[in-house]
């Protein structure tokens, strides 16, 4: 299996509407997508007013509502589902994003790099930039802010995705561009899966840009929706089409040169 059916879903979620939100976002889920990626916080809203309200709606893994929604539609369309939920994991809620795959099984990546109030009231992950199979695919999965650091996806890229995979609750709009760069620096396929809609619950009204995309690793937009629409977008990729190769004599990868980085 060197192809892959691919969906971005793009909601605009009413915040705290758990259950509603997960039924609209998985009927967006086209028939024959093989692998489905949804926004960060996809199900709960983002503008959480404190901690104890996270902790309200944060659940554990796999055995929390969301996660078990995720996997049974997994198993019954025989679909991978990609998503982001507040998890809870002994006294941490971590700004999570799992991989629930059709045999049940889940995988999971914890936020790393946190954005703005997001620091009050989640921990930040702990579990670095795991990559995970599916199928003849190596998929990454990183989380919104995550893309302002290029060390992330390159991070992903080294470990050996092909597949970046991002939920998003965007709100600057400069990721959408910066996407394009990430693929094309490290030759891989992203997915990034946004939402649209407003919040403001608490002092910041927070307006989320849309503009959910999966980009090539030439950089061409192969799905994308616009910054007022909910629904999905569709892109069959091949990884017979695509190497590591910039030019005949440039792997972006093997030309690296870090003896000469300041990394630290
Ligand atoms: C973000 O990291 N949700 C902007």
């Amino acid at each position: 299996m060197s192809k892959l059916i691919l969906s971005v879903v793009q909601n605009s979620p009413e915040f705290g509407q758990v259950q509603a939100n997960i039924e609209e976002a998985l009927s967006f889920i086209p028939a024959k997508t093989e692998l489905a990626v949804l926004p960060e916080l996809f199900a709960t809203g983002y503008q959480f007013v404190d901690r104890d309200e996270l902790a309200s709606f944060a659940e554990p893994v796999p055995d929390g509502p969301t996660c078990r929604a995720l996997l049974k539609f997994a198993a019954s369309n025989n679909c991978a589902i990609i998503a982001g939920l507040p998890e809870k994991s002994e006294d941490n809620i971590f700004n999570t994003s799992v991989l629930c795959k059709p045999d049940g099984s889940v995988e999971i990546y914890r936020k790393i790099h946190l954005f703005w109030a997001e620091k009050l009231i989640f921990d930040p992950g702990d579990l670095g930039f795991p990559v995970q199979k599916f199928g003849n695919f190596t998929i990454g999965m990183m989380i919104c802010f995550d893309w302002i650091f290029p060390e992330a996806t390159r991070s992903l890229a080294l470990a050996g995705a092909q597949v970046v995979c991002h939920p998003s609750n965007l709100i600057l709009p400069f990721c959408p561009a910066a996407m394009i760069t990430r693929s094309i620096e490290n030759r891989i396929y992203t997915v990034t899966a946004n939402r649209i809609g407003t919040e403001h619950r608490t002092d910041l009204s927070s307006t989320f840009i849309g503009c959910s995309q999966i980009v090539g690793p030439g950089g061409d937009i192969l799905a994308s929706l616009s910054d007022n629409e909910v629904g999905a977008a569709t892109a069959e990729i091949d990884l017979m089409t695509f190497d590591k190769m910039m030019t005949p004599q440039n792997d972006v990868l093997l030309d690296r040169r870090p003896e000469f980085y300041k990394l630290k």
